[in-house]
């Protein structure tokens, strides 16, 4: 299918481009970005006056939850979710059953995601074989059936010497390491972040030296040994001032930061609610303002979604006992517009961060609008407002602490690879 996409504002921050334009899409590809151009034989044109024709969001951290947890999320859903946000390419976590050590895992997601047709799905294998934290994962075998990067999210490597040996054995195969940074003996039972919410609800808290302890420990590493990490899910002031630190002495350190972290405070859990139950915690105002800081000053790279659907009895119940997670692939744009609103980051630098900036870190394709790239885009009404109203998601996670909220921004339609595989209106439950 051809396609002609007429008058949008194209917004590429790989080209630094913002005004109005025509996209020609083909053959899967972008074949050309100008003005005026002219519909190749038998294309459909579509009307993209008064909206943002953006390249397709890259989320490096989210959770597909097959095989294993189909009953949260399958790779099916959790892709049409996805291109509902805008989103055409996602790094999907290991902590699934079995988790992904082994090539029979990485190929059967890679299977369901060729069946599903949606999404593209970079499979995020695990740093330690049964993601127990004692030995290394057979990291060649995770490379060649297509995991691009290591993680044990959901869990911290708790060994430095492990740390240590994982961060050099996977760049002897080209993955990213994906540090989830939460020193478990610091973090214990809490449930929420530590402070006054926590105290007055009764509830364990997590101090914000838990994140601290283990991400300075990994950055150490790097400091004596090389290499690279990518820090998942900052949400503190103390961590964000470390990352800009080891950025300033030109370590192999990169970020990113998700949606609800810059969004919300640890306000949102008062009255206990579940929805609101995330690792790491939400936090205050002042980490919140720190996170948004790290971005705009670059310290933090990325924005990413770490989309953790869970079934809704996992959440009906008592804070304590409650799954820790967001279902976030469905607000996560509108999120960020939020952040070019308040006129913190501009449209290219927001959109900079879903885009060049994960596939630069995770070496993937696309996040840009180049001829010849492939045809990963969404068109965005940008001034739409929207509910946010759970029971209206895709995803099979209705586990939103933005539920009832009027949010900003609505993707009209996706493209992957020339297809066009969600529009607005036109139901797309898989
Ligand atoms: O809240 C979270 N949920 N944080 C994580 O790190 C893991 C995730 C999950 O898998 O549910």
């Amino acid at each position: 299918m051809k396609w002609l996409i007429k008058g949008g504002r194209v917004v590429d921050p790989a080209s630094g481009t913002d005004s109005p334009l025509d996209v020609v899409l083909e053959k899967g590809k972008i074949v050309s970005v100008g003005k005026d151009l002219v519909a190749p034989a038998d294309s459909k044109t579509i009307d993209a006056s008064g909206l943002a024709v953006i390249p397709g969001l890259i989320d490096m951290h989210c959770h597909l939850r097959e095989p294993g947890f189909e009953y949260k999320e399958t790779v099916s859903s959790g892709c049409a979710a996805a291109v509902k946000g805008g989103i055409t390419s996602v790094m999907c976590m290991a902590n699934t059953y079995p988790v992904n050590d082994s090539a029979a895992v990485t190929s059967y997601i890679l299977d369901r995601a060729r069946e599903a047709g949606t999404a593209r799905v970079y499979p995020v294998g695990c740093v330690t074989q049964g993601m127990k934290g004692e030995s290394l994962s057979e990291m060649g075998e995770l490379a060649e059936a297509g995991c691009i990067a290591v993680s044990d999210d959901g869990r911290p490597v708790s060994s430095g010497e492990i740390m240590r040996r994982a961060i050099e054995y996977a760049s002897t195969y080209g993955l990213l390491v994906i540090d989830h940074a939460e020193d478990l003996a610091i973090a214990g039972d809490g449930v929420m972040h530590e402070g006054p919410i926590s105290t007055r609800l009764g509830l364990e808290g997590i101090p914000v030296s838990a994140a601290y302890a283990e991400a300075a420990r990994n950055i150490s590493l790097l400091k004596e040994f090389g290499g690279r990490i990518h820090i998942a899910h900052v949400s503190s002031e103390s961590v964000v001032e470390l990352i800009r630190r080891a950025k300033e002495d030109g370590l192999g350190v990169t970020a990113e930061a998700c949606p609800h972290h810059f969004t919300l405070t640890h306000d949102a859990v008062l009255g206990y609610n579940t929805d609101a139950k995330v690792k790491p915690p939400l936090r205050t105002a002042r980490d919140v303002e720190a996170v948004i800081e790290g971005l705009v000053d670059g310290t933090i790279d990325a924005i990413a979604t770490d989309h953790a659907p869970h079934h809704r009895d996992e959440k009906n119940v008592e804070f304590d006992l409650a799954a820790f997670g967001i279902s976030g692939f469905e607000t996560a744009l509108s999120l960020t517009l939020g952040l070019v609103d308040s006129g913190r980051l501009s449209l290219l630098e927001a959109i900079r961060k879903w885009t060049t900036a994960p596939a630069a870190i995770a070496r993937i394709p696309g996040g840009s609008l180049e001829e010849e790239g492939p045809a990963d885009l969404a068109l965005v009404d940008l001034e739409r407002e929207w509910k946010v109203d759970p029971d209206q998601f895709v995803s099979k996670g209705k586990n939103t602490p933005f539920a009832g909220m009027t949010l900003k921004g609505e993707v009209v339609a996706t493209f992957v690879g020339g297809r066009k595989v969600y529009e607005r209106g036109k139901s797309n439950h898989q």
